[in-house]
Order: C-alpha cells, then structure tokens, then sequence
C-alpha cells in the first residue's frame, strides 16, 4: 500500500494520508541551521550540532510517538484542529504533506477553512522561516483564532533531559511586540540566543508551557487554545515556549499570508546587552527584516529551488526507468547532502546527543556528495584528517560545534584510518585539486603537530601495516566497519556499551574484511602515489598490499568463500567450520572489490555464496546463520535478535560492495537485482510493511530470519545512501571520473537498450549516450567524442567544452 506519490517534476513526495507507518521525514537546512520535520510538522531545530546547540525540544520514543514540533493550532467556533492533523488529530477534509529538497509543505482544510504551511531554512541564513497561507473556501465569512507553538531547549540537549534539579529554575524569556526571544543562560556563559517571531500584530502570547497547555492537558488540547484566550504568560524558569496568537477574520474567497520565524543568534561578549538585562536584539531584526513578507519568502525559497537545480545538474541520467532516474537524480543525491550534513548525529532514530561526525561514516558520506560542493567536500577531509593521530590511528567522532576528536563513542576501530584514503582520492578525482596534498593539516587537533595532508594518507596506510596479525592479516582493533564484531571486548557486564568498554588485553583477533579494504585503497594509495610523481612512496608501499594480498589468499579463504576474521584465539569467523555465522558479507565485498584470486575463481565462488546464503527476497543479509545465542568472544553482533541489524538483517551499507564486486566480474542482471531490491523507490508500494520513507535508504531491512522479513528501520543517516549513489553512478552505470579522464564502463542487465547521462566535472559537460546493441552486461568496443573515434578507455578532461560521447557496448 501506498501513503502518497512522487511529484518527479517538483522533486517532491507527495504524502496524502497523514497516518504514515512511521513518521516520514525531511530536513531543513543545508549548512549551518538545521531542523527535522516530519509529515506531521514534528521535529526540532538546531544550529550545527544537535547535542549542544538544540534550539527546540523534542522527546524521543515518546508516547504517542513524534510528539512536539512546531505546530499550528486553529479554533475555529470551537472545531480545533492543526493543519498537518497532528498534535490534536481533528480528522481533516483534506491533507497534503509535500516534502521537497529542503523545503516542506503541509496543507490541512476543515470546515472551509484552508491552511498551507511552508517550512524551510533560507540559505546563508540561520532561521527557519514557516509561511501560513489561510484561505477561506467556504461561502461564509469566518474568524477564527491562530495559536502558534513550539517548546524551547535548554540548548544542550542531553543536560535538558538530565539535570532537570537545575534547569527548571534557569529559563528566561523577553517579550517584544511579535518576536519571543528565549535567552536561558544568555546572561551568563551563552552569547547566543533564539527567537519566534510573527510578522504582523498579536492579541496575545504565552511562554510558560504549563500556562499555555495545562498541567494536565497534552498538546493534542492546550487549555488556552480549547478556550480560545491566551494567558500572556512570561516564563521564569520551568519550561520556556514560545506561542503567538492572532485573531483572524477572512471573507468567502479570501487568503492571508502570515510569516514566523524562528531564529538564532550569536552576539559577542561586548555587544550582549541592549541595556541592564534587555538583550541585544539588532541581529534579531536584521534576520527578522530579510524575510518578513511572503514576497521575500517566496524570493528565499525561489533561491533555494536554483541552488539545488545547480547541484542537482552534475549528474542526469535519464533511463526510462522513472523510478531509477527519480533515485539518481533526485532524492539518492539528496540524501547524500543530509548524511554529509549530519552523518550519524540526527534523525528520527539518532537521537542527535549521542553521536557526532564519524570518522569512517562522513569519509564515505563524501563519496555521494563530492560532486555537489567540493569545497563544502575539502574542508570536512581537512576538518576529519585534523582530528587523526600520528599514528594513523583515530578518533571514531568529533562533535561539530568543537571539530575535536573525542572518544565519548569509542575508538581503536582498525578500519578507520583508510576511509580517508578513499574520501581524498574521490575529492582529488573529481576535482583535480592534487593542492590538498599540501595543505598543513594537525595531528590530533594540535597545530603545533600538522602535516602535509599527504602524510595522513601515508599514516592511514601504515596503521595497517604496523597493526598485522598472525596471519599477515589486519588486527582488527575494537571492531572493523562492523562495529558489533567486537572481537576483543569479552563483555558479561549489561551496563557497559559494547562500543566503548575496555577490551581484553593481548587481543590478536583480525579482520579480512580490513584485509580487502587494505588491498583496495592500499592500491588507491599506490596509484596516487605515482600519480604525483612520488615513486619512492609507491615502491614502499606496494610490496604491503601485495603480500595482503597473499595472506588473504592463504589465511583468507575458506575453499567457497571469503573469511571474515580471526578471534581473540586465533579460531576462524565466518568459514564452514563454525556453527553459525558462516558466512559474512564484509569480506566477500571487500576481496571481490580487490579482485582477490580472481583468476583463480574466488570472486565467482565468493559471490556465488552470497547469492546462495545471504540473498533473500528484500536484499543480502549481513552474516548466515544468524546467530542464536551470546557469544562472548564476538560481542555485541550476538545480541540481537536474528535477522536484524548487524546480526543477519539487511544491512544496506553493505550491499552495494556486493553489486560493485559482481560488475567487477560484469554480472549485470546480478548487480542490478541486488541494486533494484534495496532501492526505496521500487518498495513504494510495500509501504505499508518497509514502514519508512519510501524516498531515502534505510539503515537496515529486516533480514529472512526475522519476526518480519522486509521491515525497515533506521532512515536516513547511513552510509547507505552515498555507497548505493556510488554502485549506480560509477559502477553499474559505470561513469567513473579518474585522475586523467573520465572512464565510461557500464555493467548493466544485458535487456537494456540503453540510456544516457549528464555529466558535469572539472569543467566538462559529458553528454553521455550509451548503446546496447548487442545486448551484453559489460564491455565497451567504441568510444566517440563528439563524432570522433576515442583510442582510448578514458575520455580526457577538457574544461569549458560540451562533449557528446557515445559509447557502444558489445
Ligand atoms: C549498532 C551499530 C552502530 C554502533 C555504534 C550499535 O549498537 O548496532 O550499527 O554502528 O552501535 O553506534
Ligand atoms: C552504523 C555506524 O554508523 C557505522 O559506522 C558502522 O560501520 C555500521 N553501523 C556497521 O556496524
């Protein structure tokens, strides 16, 4: 079943039925301001970091769930009722949810009385601007009255929840015509506060929650908005809101325009204060004065409509597959830009205080958002690199308001130190720009300590090199990308975390998927190496990937299949040997991406295996068996229930190795199939049983050994979406930008025909007509550039040109 439709034209999901299986979701904001918004205007605010700079509260797993966000109350004679149904439920003649990029629009109509609300973030801004349009359609003059509410957050929003001892006796509030300003802790070590503002008169206001709820009411039925009056309360301490009320009157036909504004300000030490405890408001009014009319929204959100046009005009496929072009083009890009803005920090599942900016999550976030902003691209590699220690090693988060590296999530995770390697050389393949290289860039935050970015790449590398095993393999640390696979950590404590208890001392266990990982960007390594004329470099460092590449041979094979580790014992994980978990999908995508011992049939094997244990109707499962029980010396990965999450759910940040490892070996009809059975788009119409969005990627889908296969969870912030936009574009699609040129080698389903793409890169406009005609997977027997045969595999870079390329494959 369905719960909307795409608007392809206005890149937009249109939802037409409020009562979603779950919250769907879209964020606002693309730099600096965010909030989250569900199709029921739930959600919160924030400025950069969720954890220490929350704007407004929001609790999660509340009950009813997704309660509290910004919402409009209407009392119209009595029929109270909010545009986007919830929090009071009223059911509504009609409603219409349409999240687009960055923007969302939520219409609600009952008893004649329509209104459309427009949310988004204005670029360069740091507000979050919301235009009511209230229309009357019926043949009956109406007034009625308008309650705007949202609660505000203590700022951090951990303590918010925690030190309640304290803060219910901190919040201020100042009250100035239209605009609520919330200023808790502004008069001592804040120099920032925030504001709601209305543009145009009040009859009235509250800012005590109690006042303007009731103690005993709930959102869905605020005392002052049942009773039609407002409280003009002013909050000292307890719980600080900010609500607006307008008395409204509107002939048959007739419309208003209403603009609120929540926004945020910074003030230096000596500019605080307007006088004795009056804070200083002009930064307010400015922003205030940028978008206090519907024309100047309408302006603002023509302005953000252009920006994504621009970014979104990089890459154009155009199939005739409109569910596969509205993925690529649209909404798998888009949701690249959010998991580049947020990485793991906040979503509907992250609860935005406990994780910040991973160090592995936003180096491959970048490889799906490169292409939209390489300088918003640069500055995070320098920002994450600043936070690597000399030895290769890393902090596994930094939170962004500080950009420091801390281990409040953990760390000693040997996979680590290589993202970087990819995240570089995608930026210098795209870019061209070898000068980030060069850049000085500290060690552990510590200026006194930079490098030449170059270095941090030549310590990523030798942190593996310096942390082997037994078997010549990686020592896999605290965990590899599999973070459940704690193969040291030995934990029979329920109150400490898996990811940051102390481990077991003397750990050897290794990882053959970091051994995979390791031969691929080892060779990217290598390769970048010589690119820039350092050979002494590439010598060195090539003679340890190839004797990786023996030890995965040797001490990495399980006769059908990849290994996926050693334990703390030295016994095998992931072969025939063991009970369950026999087979493990990291280090079959990872070796079959390196091509290990394909010559001798074990990529075939290897993924033949996948096909056979792991694939099931909605996507490859992560491990087979699953497991059933707790076993100590692997960790957290046993603790889940079987089929989900890393222990044999779909993991969907995995599955897109697999489809590269399969056009590795040109199985088109393969990686398509394992693309097209993930993909949100083509699940539309199971909405009802995948429950989230059916336009981003979900972390994990229920695997075949769960409760309910096909169930997803999760939305949103996982490395899914830039590795899926990674396996369509480069791979399957096959338009790989590389240092000299760009490379066009498809691997598709032998039935396509054909498509084209649109590229822009470096300057060039590709476009690029594939032909099919002999109704092959993979293989290209003629390149021609603008009519002329290209001798080579690789089409050159040629800044300002437009380039016609036709590819014919056979
Ligand atoms: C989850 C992982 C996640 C880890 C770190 C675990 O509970 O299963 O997916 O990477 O926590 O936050
Ligand atoms: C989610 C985490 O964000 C990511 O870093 C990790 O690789 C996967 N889970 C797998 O455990």
């Amino acid at each position: 079943m369905k719960y909307g439709y795409f608007d392809d034209e206005n890149r937009e999901y249109v939802i037409t039925d409020p009562i979603t299986p779950w919250p769907w979701i879209n964020y606002l904001g693309n730099e600096d301001f965010f909030s989250l918004i569900s199709n029921t205007a739930g959600g919160y605010a924030f400025y950069k970091d969720a954890k220490f700079r929350r704007l407004t509260r929001y609790r999660y797993n509340n009950v009813p769930m997704d309660n509290g966000g910004r919402y409009f109350y209407i009392n119209d004679h009595d029929t109270v009722w909010s545009p986007g149904w919830k929090p009071v439920k009223t059911p509504l003649d009609k409603y219409e949810c349409r999240h687009g990029l960055s923007y969302t629009r939520i219409k609600g109509e009952k008893n004649g009385l329509e209104a459309e609300v427009l949310f988004f973030v204005p670029l360069k801004s740091w507000c979050e601007v919301q235009k009511v349009k209230l229309t009357n359609n019926s043949p009956e003059a109406k007034s009625f009255k308008l309650f705007s509410f949202m609660e505000w957050c203590l700022w951090n929003a951990e303590d918010d929840q925690n030190n309640l001892q304290r803060n219910l006796s901190t919040g201020e509030v100042e009250i100035a015509g239209s605009t609520i300003y919330h200023k808790t802790e502004y008069k001592e070590r804040r120099n920032h506060y925030a504001f709601y503002h209305v543009n145009s008169e009040i009859q009235g206001f509250d800012t005590d929650r109690e006042s303007f709820v009731g103690l005993y009411n709930e959102y869905s039925g605020p005392q002052a908005v049942l009773e039609g009056k407002p409280r003009n309360s002013h909050a000292h301490g307890w719980s600080p809101v900010a609500s607006h009320y307008l008395e409204i009157e509107l002939k048959p036909g007739e419309s208003k325009e209403l603009v609120f504004i929540l926004g945020y300000v910074e003030n230096s030490d000596d500019e605080k204060w307007e006088s004795k405890n009056l804070i200083n408001k002009v930064k307010a009014k400015d922003a205030i004065e940028q978008f206090n009319t519907p024309g100047k929204v309408d302006a603002a959100l023509k302005d953000l409509q252009k920006y994504w046009d621009d970014l979104l005009s990089g890459y154009v496929l155009n199939s005739g597959d409109e569910r596969l072009d509205r993925m690529v083009n649209i909404w798998n890009q888009y949701q690249c830009m959010v998991t580049f803005n947020m990485s793991r920090s906040a979503s509907f599942f992250e609860v935005g205080i406990g994780r910040g900016m991973g160090f592995r999550d936003s180096n491959q976030d970048l490889i799906g958002f490169v292409h939209q902003i390489p300088e918003r691209a640069k500055e995070r590699i320098i920002d994450i690199a600043s936070t690597q220690f000399e030895d290769g090693g890393a902090y596994h988060q930094y939170q962004p308001l500080t950009k420091r590296g801390n281990d409040a999530i953990g760390g000693n995770f040997n996979d680590d130190p290589l993202w970087l390697i990819l995240s570089t050389t995608e930026y210098i393949k795209e870019t061209g720009d070898y000068g980030i290289l060069d850049e000085m860039v500290p060690f552990d935050n510590d200026e006194s300590r930079a490098k030449p970015h170059f270095d941090h790449l030549k310590a990523s590398f030798y942190h593996v090199v310096n942390n082997i095993g037994p078997h010549g393999l990686p020592l896999i640390g605290r965990a590899d990308w599999n973070d459940c696979l704690n193969l040291n950590c030995f934990s029979t404590n329920p109150n400490e975390s898996f990811q940051t208890t102390e481990n077991k001392s003397g750990g050897t266990a290794e990882s053959v998927m970091i051994a995979g990982l390791f031969v691929v960007y080892g060779r990217e390594f290598v390769k970048l190496c010589r690119q820039i004329g350092n050979n002494d470099e590439a010598d060195a460092a090539e003679p340890h990937v190839d004797r990786m590449v023996d030890a995965i041979k040797k001490h990495g094979w399980d006769g059908d299949w990849y290994l996926r580790a050693y334990d703390f014992y030295g016994k095998k994980v992931g072969s025939k040997e063991n009970q369950e978990g026999q087979i493990f999908i990291e280090s079959q995508g990872w070796c079959s991406m390196a091509e290990i011992g394909r010559d001798e049939g074990m990529v075939h094997k290897a993924l033949d295996a996948v096909k056979e244990r792991l694939d099931c109707e909605y996507g490859i499962v992560l491990n087979n068996p699953a497991f059933t029980s707790y076993v100590l010396e692997y960790g957290e990965i046993s603790t889940y229930p079987a089929g989900y999450k890393e222990n044999a759910g779909i993991f969907c940040h995995n599955n897109p190795w697999i489809m590269i490892g399969e056009t590795m070996i040109g199985r088109g009809e393969q990686a398509w199939e394992y693309y097209r059975k993930i993909c949100p788009a083509y699940l539309e119409d199971i909405s009802d049983l995948h429950k989230t969005e059916p336009y981003v990627y979900s972390q994990m889908i229920a695997g075949k050994d769960a409760h309910k296969p096909g169930e997803a969870k999760n939305s949103w912030l996982t490395g899914t979406a830039a590795w899926n936009y990674y396996a369509i574009t480069r791979y399957i699609l096959g338009v790989r930008p590389d240092y000299d040129g760009i490379i066009i080698d498809p691997c598709i389903p032998s039935s396509w025909k054909g498509y084209g793409v649109s590229r822009k890169l470096r300057g060039t406009t590709y476009n690029i007509k594939v032909e099919n005609p002999d109704g092959v997977c993979k293989g290209v027997k003629e390149i021609r550039v603008n009519g002329k045969k290209c001798n080579d595999s690789i089409v050159s870079y040629s800044p300002g040109e437009v380039l016609d390329v036709e590819v014919i494959m056979g």
